[in-house]
């Protein structure tokens, strides 16, 4: 019996660029792309050497990159400086009254920082860290609202050589409390509160309780947001406002090595512990300054919003460097999507002229949620190129989000990538990919990454198995801090010489790949292996669902059965009718084998705090017991109680 993983929903729509949009493109054609990535997956160093060179560099690099499996030095030898090449480069020429960040907070101020402005930003910043002892290699953690200061931040620790560590904002105590213990931080930059959803997030308090006991933090900078009444510890905390006077903007970019730590990110992944991904500096900045440069195609007057929080990779890569190393104008927003009304994004889009969009698929499916009429109300024909990010994007989503979002004439680009590859891996190129809904394509350039079976053989079109990459790249992760051992093991151990990613998928025959779920929450059905995404897909195809997500149950006689839990477009009713008619509405998409042998109704899925669908917790919840793993990373705890009690 096949141990790959079995495909069955066909997608055949494709959607070709436009003309006008190919014209003016980067990359015009797939006759260019297949020619430059055939060149430069045949020598990846050269193909990233002419990127890197399109950066500043203090010292050239020696060797473009050194191999010991699975440990990567990427332009060993060169020198450079994140922040440098992210402001002061810019700051220093033409752009220097460019707009590199327009914000505006939940509340509904609005802020505007030019290049020039966040150049003197960042060096007083710089200054400030300088002045509280923190030294290059000094690890910093990063809790703050979205708002410039935490660009500046990362920028100022970028300067001068500091390790940052963001953690998102909606993370508890404990959550900061073991970062810390972890990367043996020493200073924690904060805000008084930040805004979410008209309220005040007590970002301060929280670090305060993160830091009862022992620990390694000495200093905390805590800049005024909210005006919420917090507690000072004397000796330990300072005001950023008032560290300012005591600095000047005087502060020379010093050149860093190449492989020189630029942060660690902990990942809060759907299962386990969380693990301090480890990304460096030249090649990081190398290949999210290329992936910006051509899978968002920016022009010198876009406006580009990409929506992700800087507690994430793509906060990181794509609103924050990327960006910026590209000297582009970023909307920056503090606050959640719905408020005060569900058309928030659409407002922001009309008001500044956004120009291209980057979200992801929950978000997309909430709006679909929501309702058409919030979409309605605004004009967003600025709007020239979308983006999508973070889990396999249904079909109907993505033709929802090519209507109504993007009029039918922006291209959408849908990047696959993660945490550990620090920037866009799979993705299509808006000018020249035609792309088909629910695939985010092919691989970008350098980049060789392939299918294989569970003895590490690349499978053929359109068998299931395990998604790899073959070949080290510029922003690969270096390693997880501190854990050697950890980073070899879990990435690259079943297939040594490739890097594991953990996600199932399949090539059709065009060479897509398709991502088909997690290899984790592979279901087995009497013996046919299903991903989740596509079972999930074919519900959300039905125009009575917003949202779906499926797990297996232990079952005596098939091995797994199949659970869909699904929660319903806005007027929907959840009727034993409904039930059936989805049930038999997946058998017509899929095959009798992946119809659901029970569907639950939801009002709202358990899902991250960077709004993927927990399956692990629906998965113990299906097997009719407790949920005792880590829920840490749980967005709504309410959630799981509904979700129980409707069950019972
Ligand atoms: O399963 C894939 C899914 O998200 C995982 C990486 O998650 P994280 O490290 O949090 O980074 C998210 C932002 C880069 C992947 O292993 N994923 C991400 N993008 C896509 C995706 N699945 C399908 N299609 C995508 N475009």
């Amino acid at each position: 019996m096949s141990q790959n993983i079995e495909s069955h929903l066909v997608e055949n729509r494709v959607i070709k660029p436009t003309r006008e949009f190919s014209k003016h493109a980067r990359i015009g054609s797939m006759a260019d792309y297949r020619r430059i990535h055939a060149a430069s997956v045949r020598n990846p160093a050269k193909f990233w050497a002419g990127e890197a060179s399109e950066l500043v560099w203090g010292r050239k690099w020696k060797s473009v990159l050194k191999w010991k499996a699975p440990f990567a030095r990427w332009f060993d030898g060169g020198t450079v400086n994140v922040a440098e090449n992210c402001v002061d480069r810019h700051a220093r020429g033409d752009r220097r009254n460019k707009a590199a960040i327009i914000w505006e907070g939940e509340p509904g101020e609005k802020r505007t920082l030019t290049y020039g402005q966040l150049q003197r930003e960042v060096c007083l910043f710089a200054n400030v860290l300088k002045r509280n002892k923190v030294k290059k290699g000094d690890r910093v953690i990063i809790y703050m609202p979205l708002i410039p200061e935490a660009a500046v931040a990362m920028l100022a620790c970028a300067r001068i050589g500091a390790v940052h560590s963001v953690i998102f904002g909606g993370f508890s105590a404990d959550s900061i409390r073991d970062r810390i213990a972890d990367s043996g931080a020493t200073c924690v930059i904060t805000a008084d509160g930040g805004y979410r959803r008209g309220s005040i997030v007590p970002l301060k308090h929280n670090v305060d309780a993160a830091l009862t006991g022992d620990t390694t933090v000495k200093r905390v900078i805590v800049f005024r947001r909210a005006n919420n009444e917090i507690h000072i510890e004397e000796g330990r905390d300072v005001w950023w406002h008032r560290e300012l006077d005591y600095v000047t903007a005087d502060c020379p970019v010093v050149h860093h090595d190449s492989e020189h730590p630029l942060f660690i990110l902990y990942t809060s992944g759907s299962t386990g512990k969380p693990k301090g991904i480890l990304h460096t500096t030249g090649g990081y900045l190398a290949q999210a300054y290329a992936t910006t440069k051509y899978i968002f195609d920016l022009r010198e007057n876009d406006i580009y919003w990409c929506t992700a929080d800087v507690g994430w990779i793509t906060g990181h890569t794509y609103l924050v460097y990327g960006p910026l190393a590209n000297g582009a104008t970023c909307m920056m927003y503090e606050g959640a999507p719905n408020w005060p009304d569900p058309d928030r994004f659409w407002r922001i889009i009309q008001n500044y002229g956004v120009t291209v969009f980057y979200t992801a698929p929950t978000a997309i499916r909430a709006f679909i949620k929501w309702g058409d009429e919030w979409v309605d109300k605004h004009d967003l024909s600025s709007l020239r190129l979308l983006g999508t990010v973070g889990e396999p994007i249904n079909p109907e989503a993505w033709m929802w989000y090519h209507r109504k979002i993007g009029g039918g004439r922006c291209p959408i680009v849908d990047t696959w990538w993660q945490t550990e590859t620090g920037a866009i891996m799979i993705s299509p190129l808006p000018g020249a990919t035609p792309v088909k809904p629910g695939t985010a394509t092919l691989p970008f350039f350098g980049i060789d990454a392939a299918i294989v079976d569970d003895n590490g053989k690349e499978v053929g079109p359109n068998v299931g198995g395990k998604l790899v990459i073959r070949k080290p790249w510029p922003s690969m992760l270096r390693t997880i801090y501190g854990d050697r051992a950890r980073y070899k093991k879990t990435y690259w151990s079943e297939f040594p010489g490739y890097y594991l990613t953990g996600d199932g998928a399949r090539r059709d025959k065009d060479g897509y790949f398709w991502i088909v779920g997690r290899i984790d929450d592979v279901l087995n059905v009497a013996g046919h292996r299903l991903g989740t995404s596509e079972i999930e897909s074919a519900l959300v195809s039905h125009h009575s669902v917003a949202e779906a997500a499926v797990v297996g149950r232990p079952d005596e006689i098939k091995g797994q059965g199949v659970v869909a839990f699904v929660t319903l477009r806005e007027g929907e009713k959840p009727t034993a009718e409904l039930r059936e008619k989805l049930r038999r509405h997946v058998g017509a998409a899929i095959g009798a084998i992946a119809k659901p042998d029970d569907i639950h109704f939801a009002e709202a899925l358990p899902k991250t705090r960077s709004g993927k669908i927990m399956r692990r917790l629906l998965k113990e919840i299906a097997g009719g017991g407790d949920v005792k793993g880590d829920t840490t990373t749980l967005e709504d705890f309410s959630i799981l109680s509904k979700l129980k009690l409707r069950d019972a």
